[in-house]
């Protein structure tokens, strides 16, 4: 973040708010989103990744900026029409999308399907011939380059269960083509997330207008050319943050003189670093080989640690003058697992206030009831530093009520 118009109080949040609690701040949101309006310009569109974070208010906020959204299940579809976001900005994607969730997002009027596979394709224009309706569809396809990113989120090598191989892509934009209820009016592909370098997305851009100058030839003219989220932020203290200017000059070089739009589908880059965990501290425990700081937020707030063993900067909110310990940063959660960060240096005792950073993508979205914990609250800060609740912590009668109802 940069910019930085105001500090937030996060003694008095925590006060008001309790903890664990997330804390975004919309102009961190609003600069992220200008970065890459002005780096890729006013014509692309962008289509913000819902499961980065889908609280209401946090679509809400990019909708009033013009963003689309990128949706994944109708679930987030009825999210993003909630805040009031636009359905003809709003593309589908996901490998296994329901007839429910295909006639839902017919009937409201979605921009279009990113499909996966052909089954899919026939399922989408099977549904569109009972409701009546054309679906526009673009055709996902995997470029099968090396995004160099955690396998758990690389997306584009042959072997993910995403995209339709690269070698089948002509076969299958012909079956899509001649299916009368789908309008084929796009290509897109994703190849993973988290990418600090970007050559790899230039490269499979490349190979997708290979693609689309082969459709060309064949009479299958694209309207779109979707490349996909991805990009990632810096989480070490000495990470390189990706250059999105490079990377959109990149990208406008190889569509100079197309005629095509440009999609993209951010996510983590649009909200990662504009959000915290605060937590307390509850007590810090010196065990036998290694000292433990427990805090009350856990991996159920925020798994990426347990899950990726993905590293989170830990700062305590006010620097003391005491005598630092290392220790890994744990939750109650019983599980070994449950750290959010391990081996950091703090000075810190019990009652004191952490910030986990980078929370603001892929934290409150991934969140569970694991040990019947509620989740969290979460707040927006706006412009001024003004914090707005813009979600309740859970309650545990809230986690169980519908169990109660069944009980015999
Ligand atoms: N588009 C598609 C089709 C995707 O699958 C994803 C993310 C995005 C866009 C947004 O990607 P982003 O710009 O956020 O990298 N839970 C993991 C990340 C999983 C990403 C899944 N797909 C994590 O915490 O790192």
């Amino acid at each position: 973040m940069t910019d930085i118009a105001f500090q937030p109080d996060y003694a008095a949040l925590a006060a008001t708010y309790g903890t664990p609690l997330y804390v975004y701040r919309a102009d961190a949101l609003t600069q992220a989103f200008n970065t890459y309006r002005s780096a890729f310009g006013e014509a692309a569109l962008f289509c913000y990744a819902v499961k980065a974070n889908g609280n209401l208010s946090i679509l809400r906020h990019f909708a009033r900026l013009g963003s689309g959204f990128d949706i994944v299940s109708g679930g987030e579809l009825a999210r993003v029409l909630a805040a009031g976001g636009a359905a003809d900005k709003t593309i589908f994607s996901g490998v296994g999308k329901s007839e429910a969730e295909i006639e839902y997002a017919l009937a409201a009027g979605i921009l279009c399907f990113n499909v996966e596979s052909l089954p899919e394709l026939d399922r989408i224009n099977q549904v569109a011939a009972r409701l009546g309706k054309t679906a526009s569809v673009s055709l996902r396809i995997n470029p099968d380059v090396d995004a160099q990113t955690h396998p758990y989120i690389s997306t584009g090598l042959k072997d993910n269960k995403f995209g339709i191989a690269y070698a089948d892509a002509l076969g299958a934009y012909r079956h899509a083509a001649a299916l009368p209820h789908l309008r084929v009016c796009g290509i897109d592909c994703h190849i993973g997330s988290q990418l600090i370098n970007l050559a790899p997305m230039v490269e499979a851009l490349e190979r997708l207008l290979l693609l689309v100058d082969t459709l060309a030839d064949e009479g299958i003219v694209l309207e779109h050319i979707d490349i996909g989220g991805g990009i990632g932020i810096p989480y070490r203290e000495d990470e390189a943050a990706p250059d999105i200017r490079a990377y959109a000059q990149a990208v406008a070089a190889r569509m100079a003189g197309r005629s095509q739009r440009l999609i993209l589908e951010p996510g983590r880059s649009l909200v990662g670093a504009a959000g915290v965990l605060l937590t307390r501290v509850e007590f810090v425990k010196h065990g036998e080989s290694k000292d433990f700081i427990v805090v009350d937020g856990a991996m159920n707030d925020l798994m990426r640690p347990s899950l990726y063993d993905a590293y989170h900067r830990i700062e305590a909110v006010v620097a003391k003058d005491i005598a630092p310990v290392t220790a890994d940063v744990v939750g109650p959660i019983c599980e070994s697992g449950d750290f959010l960060g391990r081996d950091r240096t703090l000075a810190v005792e019990a009652g004191d206030l952490l910030l986990i950073h980078e929370a603001g993508a892929y934290a409150a979205s991934m969140a569970s009831n694991y040990n019947t914990r509620p989740r969290a609250a979460e707040v927006l800060l706006d412009e001024t530093g003004q914090a707005r609740l813009i979600r309740p912590r859970e309650t545990v009668a809230e986690l169980f009520a519908a169990e109660a109802r069944c009980l015999d």
